[in-house]
């Protein structure tokens, strides 16, 4: 059964995430789907939300005024922020203050991570989601945490520092065979459209996973694909890799684009993996493998380039 939420403020509707976050919400029926969006900010999502009987909010995290009328008359807030802290911490408390004073009966705020609880999980970075998640549960709006791992578009991408498709390398700590949990974009974006409105995942912690990968695992399933010999390169020991993750990131530092490169290289490190997630039963969604993941990349390659330029070629 599903509460009555029906109003919903997304914010971070223009991102990468928050595009589809929107898509999600707008199929799910019974749900108005409201977007924050900022001075300034133009392009073809805006226009496409706006085709689809989005209401566009103008507004920002930095104006509270700005929040608390796009907070009149919703039911549920779902946050896919990013940015520096003054935006993921500062401007999403400003968000939960006024969601708090409005009422509202649902507030997600943006993790979409790995497990942050995990003390020594990225540090800084998480450091920040822990401090939001503080808030939420003190703040007593009625909340729900979201978890995912690493989504697949960003632990496949050359940002994660693992996999570098265009120089055809791959590197690896410890054996390659450690394990990371990875979700696509797209079915976490719809396990959030579900959760938002279901009023059994009010208060909790909500972990969701479409596959778990190892470095040798996806070299493999790329090299059978594409018929191309990737190049290992192994940078060192688990511990290794623990020492430059902890090096990286002095305590209280905050480090740009480090979604995700610490999504995975946490992950491969031993810390932040999902303790509890989801079955694709309990979810009724049947999320993506990494070999579904993988496959549908290389079929969107036109045939004439996938000699030079194979997977990386893609976004
Ligand atoms: N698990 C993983 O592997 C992984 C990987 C990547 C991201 N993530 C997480 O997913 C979430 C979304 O990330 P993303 O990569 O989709 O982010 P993104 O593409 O950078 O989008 C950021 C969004 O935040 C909005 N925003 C920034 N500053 C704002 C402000 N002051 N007021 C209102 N809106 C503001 C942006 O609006 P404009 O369009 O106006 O700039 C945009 O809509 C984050 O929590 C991130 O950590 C997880």
């Amino acid at each position: 059964m599903d509460t009555d939420i029906t109003h919903v403020l997304l914010v971070g509707g223009t991102g990468r995430f928050g595009g589809r976050l929107a898509s999600a919400l707008l199929a799910r029926p019974g749900i108005h789907l409201h977007v924050l969006v900022r001075p300034g900010t133009r392009g073809e999502a805006l226009r496409g939300l706006a085709e689809h009987g989005v209401t566009l909010v103008g507004g920002t995290l930095d104006d509270m005024r700005s929040l608390d009328s796009a907070l009149e008359g919703v039911d549920a807030v779902v946050s896919a922020v990013s940015g520096p802290p003054e935006v993921r911490v500062e401007g999403q408390l400003r968000l939960l203050d006024s969601a708090r004073r409005h009422g509202v009966v649902r507030f997600i705020p943006s993790d979409y991570s790995l497990d942050y609880t995990d003390a020594d999980a990225g540090d800084a970075f998480m450091a920040a989601h822990r401090r939001v998640a503080d808030a939420v549960v003190k703040s007593g709006v009625p909340h729900t945490f979201v978890l995912c791992g690493a989504f697949m578009e960003t632990a496949l991408s050359p940002r994660a520092q693992v996999f570098d498709f265009a120089r055809g390398v791959v590197s690896y700590w410890g054996t390659g065979d450690e394990p990371f949990d990875v979700t696509a974009m797209a079915d976490a974006a719809r396990w959030v459209a579900e959760v938002v409105v279901d009023p059994h995942a009010a208060g909790q912690r909500l972990e969701f996973v479409g596959d778990v990968a190892t470095v040798n695992g996806v070299a493999a399933l790329y090299e059978a694909l594409t018929g191309q010999r990737l190049r290992r390169v192994c940078r060192g020991s688990v511990e290794d890799l623990r020492r430059q993750l902890v090096r990286a990131r002095p305590e209280g530092a905050f480090v740009q684009a480090s979604s995700a490169q610490l999504s995975v290289l946490s992950q491969l490190a031993g810390k932040g993996r999902l303790r509890e997630p989801a079955t694709a039963e309990d979810t009724r969604l049947r999320p993506m493998t990494l070999r579904d993941f993988v496959e549908a990349r290389w079929r969107m390659v036109p045939a004439s380039a996938r000699v030079t330029s194979p997977l990386a070629s893609q976004p």
